[in-house]
Order: structure tokens, then sequence, then C-alpha cells
């Protein structure tokens, strides 16, 4: 079996904010509630949450650029209090849109810059730059000046830059945010490409479908707590559980969603506007046993259809992060 690379117990952070500019009150949010799960060697590990989960925090951690309020935490076996020093030469981060690139200076430059801030020998630079711009898909492109990119490709660029230092363990956190699906297409192909050639990735997402695409394992955090951590078909066994109810209705409000969200047997609710109509999702173990009572409750609404269906990666998601909130 891999060995583990990453190691987390009972994480746990706290941040301190005033409640506003001129207050002296101060609130306490726990952006980490104790968290634990390992990574292995090799492995590309999804962290998936909503806003605000606590996704970055934890990637702070990990890359010791914030230290935990409490628990531990290990990279390659190093602690990240007392071996920050050494885990930084071993592992790399890379954030969704992120700046800090020489726009005048081409993406082989850039690369050069920042491997001679590594100390990379020159002779291992000859090397591993023209690799690295391969391996992003910008060979074609490296001579010329990074204002000439597109957002997708100084995300590549970002991803090579990640990749200097030849780390073991690759942090990503929202690599796709802000591309166009056909950019974040090619930037998952990228990410791929990087685990092929054995380094482990710590991927941080809100989209459930690239999750899916890429992950061995994702763990999906919420409110500070990992509520599920499973290989993305075992997640998938566990959505089978719970059928979701499509209605096609007219004039439903958050008021009716909240009323429905109360209901004891509801898992999540969801509601969508689709075109002139809206889409209402509902989760239930009672799947379609719930339709007749579901409709007598609004009988001032219109609903235009209705069928039952196995629920998706997504449905399970929305229905882990709190449908019901
Ligand atoms: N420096 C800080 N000071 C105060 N609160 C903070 C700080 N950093 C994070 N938080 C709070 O901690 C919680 C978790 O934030 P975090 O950035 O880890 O979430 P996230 O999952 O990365 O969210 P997103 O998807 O929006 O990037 C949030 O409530 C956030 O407001
Ligand atoms: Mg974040």
């Amino acid at each position: 079996m891999a060995e583990p690379v990453i190691e987390v117990q009972e994480l746990k952070r706290h941040f301190l904010s005033r409640t506003g500019a001129l207050s002296t009150k101060r609130r306490v949010i726990e952006a980490l509630k104790g968290v634990s799960f390992q990574v292995l060697k090799g492995e590309l590990f999804g962290y998936l949450g909503p806003n605000g989960a606590g996704k970055t925090t934890t990637v702070k951690i990990l890359t010791t650029l914030l230290a935990p309020s409490s628990g531990t935490a290990k990279v390659l076996g190093l602690d990240v209090l007392s071996q920050a020093r050494a885990i930084r030469r071993r592992i790399n981060f890379v954030f969704g849109g992120e700046r800090g690139l020489y726009f005048r200076l081409s993406g082989w430059d850039n690369l050069r810059y920042f491997a001679d801030l590594y100390f990379v020998p020159p002779a291992v630079q000859k090397k591993r730059i023209p690799h690295l711009l391969e391996l992003v898909g910008l060979s074609g492109r490296a001579q010329d000046k990074v204002e000439t990119y597109s957002r997708g490709m100084c995300q590549r660029l970002h991803i090579a830059r990640g990749l200097i230092n030849d780390p073991e363990v690759l942090f990503l956190d929202e690599p796709t945010i802000g591309l166009d699906p056909v950019a974040a297409f090619e930037l998952r192909q990228v990410i791929k490409g990087i685990v092929k050639e054995g380094k482990t990735v710590f991927l941080t997402t809100h989209y459930m479908k690239e999750a899916e695409e890429l992950c061995d394992r994702i763990a999906i955090i919420n409110d500070g707590q990992i509520v599920a951590l499973d290989t993305p078909s075992n997640l998938k066994q566990y959505a089978r559980l719970v059928p979701v109810i499509e209605f096609t209705v007219e004039g439903m409000s958050e008021r009716h969603l909240a009323k429905i969200r109360a209901i004891p047997e509801v898992q999540a609710a969801t509601l969508e506007n689709v075109g002139m109509s809206q889409v209402l999702k509902v989760q239930s173990s009672r799947g379609s046993e719930l339709i007749q009572p579901l409709m007598a409750l609004f009988p001032e609404l219109r609903f235009e259809g209705v069928k039952v269906r196995e629920p998706t990666l997504e449905d399970a998601y929305i229905q882990l992060v709190g449908g019901k909130a």
C-alpha cells in the first residue's frame, strides 16, 4: 500500500474578526472544526466544498503559510509547524486566479526566473524548463511575451511555475476558477499529466464534475468539517439511496422552498429558473411517495411535470453540503 504523504489529525483553525470598522467586539470564526484525513503517495486527492467551507485555510496550513490553532498536520512526514522549511523545499502550490507572472517576459524567461529563486542549477533548468512547457502545452508559445497569453495559458504557466522545483506534492487551490469550459478542460488534461509523472496532487474545487473526472478520492468539506470522504464511485453508491424528484413548476418562491426543506423526510431541495419556468429538485428517501403530498401542500402553484430519477454525484454533493440550509 502507498505511504501517506499528507496526514492531518483533528486540525482546527479559528480567526478573530471585528464585527465593524469601529467596533471592539470580536467574533470567532471557526474555519476548521477538527478535520482528519490522509493523502497517499501518487494520489490525486480532491477537496470539494462551497464558499467559506475551509478549503483555502487547509491548503494554507499544509503549505506552511498559516499555523493551525490545534491538531497536527504532516506533509512528507514533516510537521507543518516545526519543520516548515524542509516542507517548502519539497512542495509547491498554485492558487486559482493568481497573478505574479512577469508580463513583459516570455513564458520561458518567467520559468527561468522562478527556477533561479529555487536555486535550480542551470544544467537542470535547461532540461526541466522545456519539459514543463511541453507538459502544460506551451512549447509553441514559449518565446512569446506573457502579455500575449490568454487567461488559460497564464494559468498553465502558473502550473509549470508550481513544478519548477520538482515538488513531490503540488497543491492546486481552484486552478480552473474563471476559465472558460475549453480552457478548464485543457487545464484538467495538464493536471492528469502531472499525476502520471508520479506526483501527488491536492486539488480544491467547487465543481463536482471536475472532482469526479480527476480525483482518486474526494473529501467533501462543509462549514469546517469533512462530511464525506471516498472514491467518486463509492460516493455515487451512497447517493443512490436518495432519489431525486424533479418538478417543473410556476410561481414558486423562497418561502415555498423553506416549507419543503422543513419536511423531515426531505434531505435537500433546490429551485432553479430554467427559461420561463422553474425546476424544483427534491431529494428524499421516500422518492415518488412524496409527490402527491408535496403537490397538495401548495394548491396555489402550477405543477407542469414531474419525474423521479437516480441522483448524480452533484445531487449527493448538494445533499451533503446542506441543500436544506
Ligand atoms: N484571514 C482571515 N480572517 C478572518 N476570517 C477568515 C480569514 N481567512 C478565512 N477566514 C474565514 O474562514 C472561513 C473559511 O475560509 P476559506 O477561505 O478557507 O474557505 P474556502 O473553502 O477556501 O472558500 P472559497 O471557496 O470561497 O475559496 C470563512 O468563513 C472565511 O471567512
Ligand atoms: Mg478558497
